[in-house]
């Protein structure tokens, strides 16, 4: 089924110079990139994305990591893209992600209270249709 989801290059991901490596992966699995920018998050927009992990040990060096730079965030459409951006991405910690995902083969361990791990895919529809609004208001 052709869905959506909201892809987030992280601003480790922009600083490292590996956008256009990172979109190169989505296009080359077959989806489509229909909305596109790069964005300096201000802390409102981190909150409300992150909302589900308020309250926990690594909420506010997240949003402080997110907002150290911009980001880009796209659009994303294809059949099943939803876990099928969360597969190509790989496990959350860089260190354990297989090889041959976004986060496997480009992430680094930075010895950070908060995991730098180059990407974020939504995890559901319902998230997907909830961030979507949030970047692409
Ligand atoms: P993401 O899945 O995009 O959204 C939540 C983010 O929080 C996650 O990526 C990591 O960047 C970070 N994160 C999740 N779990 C932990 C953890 N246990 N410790 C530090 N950072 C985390």
């Amino acid at each position: 089924m052709t869905e959506r989801t909201l892809v987030l290059v992280k601003p480790d991901g922009v600083e490292r110079g590996l956008t256009g490596q990172i979109l190169a992966r989505v296009e080359a699995k077959g989806y489509k990139i229909v909305e596109l920018k790069l964005v300096q998050a201000t802390r409102e927009i981190l909150e409300q994305h992150y909302e589900e992990h308020q309250g926990k040990p690594f909420f506010e060096p997240l949003v402080e990591f997110m907002g150290s730079g911009p980001v880009v965030a796209a659009v994303v459409e294809g059949n099943r893209v939803i876990e099928g951006f969360r597969s190509l991405a790989g496990s959350t910690e860089p260190t354990t992600a297989p090889p041959g995902t976004i986060r496997g083969d480009l992430g680094r361990d930075w010895g950070e209270k908060v995991q730098k791990n180059l990407v974020h895919g939504s995890d559901s529809p319902e998230s997907a249709a909830r961030e979507i609004g949030i970047w692409f208001a």
